[in-house]
Formats: structure tokens, C-alpha cells, sequence
């Protein structure tokens, strides 16, 4: 069986760039499950169709055209029928749509398939919010990463200055912890931690911390080693 190491946590936990830089150092595949929900969320916003209306929602589900292309610079480009996404992938707006659309058990279903299908040899390093419950139950290994609010909101805040998106700490703050509720509280694959994860608490930890530790892991749990 291809081994799977799933790591799951809210937004700005790192998951993210912990999942890419792991996946990385072992040469394995990478699935970025938030990006599937977002080009879903992107996709319902592009057309027109409201994204708490579950039905039309998991039929767009189902017909959506959706590549993943690693560019250049080793990024990944995320193409929803045919369109670049860009930078509006990681948008607050997106964000909010995709915590919507990903509330719809149909639409839930949906997708399921499509990301079991990156499981492929050598490994797959797979992040999101229910890789360890739902999509990968067999996971060899599993994390949740997590850390506060607060420095997730700090960190959030810091990334869109960057990429020029605009946005104040406190209404950061508060649509986090909307996002956190609405994840947590809805009735499919809510945002929790699986029985048999390791929990780490990233709110003090560097991200290369984080990654050395996350390969000390692999190294214990799947008995891998970095390639590089
Ligand atoms: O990790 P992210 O911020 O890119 O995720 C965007 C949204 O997608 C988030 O609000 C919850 C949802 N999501 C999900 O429900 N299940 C996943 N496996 C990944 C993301």
C-alpha cells in the first residue's frame, strides 16, 4: 500500500507550507485538499451560483474541471476550467465561499475520489481537514497541527501583506475563528482531530521546526528518511 501521512489542522496552522516542505524533502506527492474546496468555492463564485445551495453546488462538484500544474518555480498552479486561479485562490473571499461549499456532504462526496486519486508511489503527503478521518483512514501516519487564534491570525495577516491583499489583524481574528466554527461544527468531516493523531501546537515553533519535527515522525512511525 502507498504509504499516506496526513496532516490535518485549521487555517494558518502551517499546514500548508509544512505539508509542500516535507513532501519535498522525500521526494513524495503532495495533495492540497483546501485547494480542491477552494477551486470549488472559486468556481461557484465565477458562476453566479449561491454557495449554501447544496444541490447546485455538488453538481458543479461533479463537472468540475479542475488541474493541478506545478509551475516553474516549483508552485502550484490551480486551473478550474481551464482559468488560472491565481492569487484569488488564496483571497479572503474564496476562503469564506470554499468553508461554505465544503459544508455540503453531496458536494463532499463529490471529491472524494479525485483525492484519493493522488495517492501514488512513492508517498503522498496529503493536508487538510479530514485526511486523517475520512479521505486516508489508513494513513500510516497522522498529524494535527495546529496553534492559536491569535498567531494564526498574526501570520494570516503577515502572508496577505505580502501578496498585497488587504485586511486589518482583528477582522482577520474574527473571520479565523467564523472559518474554525463553521468547520468545526458542521455535520461531514468536521475539523477534529482523529482518535490515533499526533497533535503538535505550532503557536511557538518555527516553521523549519515544525518540518524537522514532522520528518522525525516519518523517520519513527513510516520508517522513511529524507532524499533530500
Ligand atoms: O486549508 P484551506 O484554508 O485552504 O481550506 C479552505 C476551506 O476548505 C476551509 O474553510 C475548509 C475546507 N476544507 C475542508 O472542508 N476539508 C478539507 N480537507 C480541506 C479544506
Amino acid at each position: 500500500m502507498i504509504p499516506v501521512v496526513a496532516i490535518d489542522g485549521p487555517s494558518g496552522s502551517g499546514k500548508g507550507a509544512v505539508g509542500f516542505a516535507v513532501a519535498r524533502r522525500l521526494g513524495w506527492h503532495y495533495l492540497d485538499s483546501g485547494a480542491v474546496y477552494r477551486a470549488l468555492g472559486f468556481a461557484a463564485l465565477r458562476a453566479g451560483i449561491d454557495p449554501d445551495s447544496e444541490g447546485a453546488v455538488a453538481e458543479l462538484a461533479k463537472t468540475l474541471n479542475l488541474q493541478f500544474v506545478e509551475d516553474l518555480s516549483g508552485g502550484m498552479r490551480v486551473l478550474v476550467n481551464k482559468e488560472d486561479c491565481g492569487l484569488a485562490l488564496r483571497s479572503e473571499q474564496v476562503a469564506a465561499a470554499a468553508s461554505r461549499v465544503a459544508a455540503h456532504p453531496a458536494a463532499r462526496a463529490a471529491l472524494l475520489e479525485r483525492q484519493r486519486a493522488a495517492r501514488c508511489a512513492p508517498g503522498l503527503i496529503a493536508d487538510g481537514r479530514d485526511m486523517g478521518t475520512v479521505v486516508f483512514p489508513d494513513a500510516a501516519l497522522k498529524i494535527f497541527l495546529t496553534a492559536s487564534a491569535e498567531v494564526r491570525a498574526a501570520r494570516r495577516y503577515r502572508q496577505l501583506k505580502e501578496t498585497g491583499f488587504g485586511g486589518t489583524l482583528p477582522q482577520l481574528l474574527a473571520e479565523i475563528q467564523e472559518r474554525d466554527e463553521r468547520d468545526s461544527r458542521r455535520a461531514v468531516a468536521p475539523l477534529k482531530a482523529a482518535g490515533d493523531a499526533v497533535v503538535l501546537d505550532s503557536s511557538t515553533l518555527t516553521l523549519t521546526e515544525v518540518i524537522e519535527q514532522v520528518l522525525a515522525l516519518v523517520h519513527s512511525r513510516v520508517g522513511v528518511v529524507p532524499s533530500v
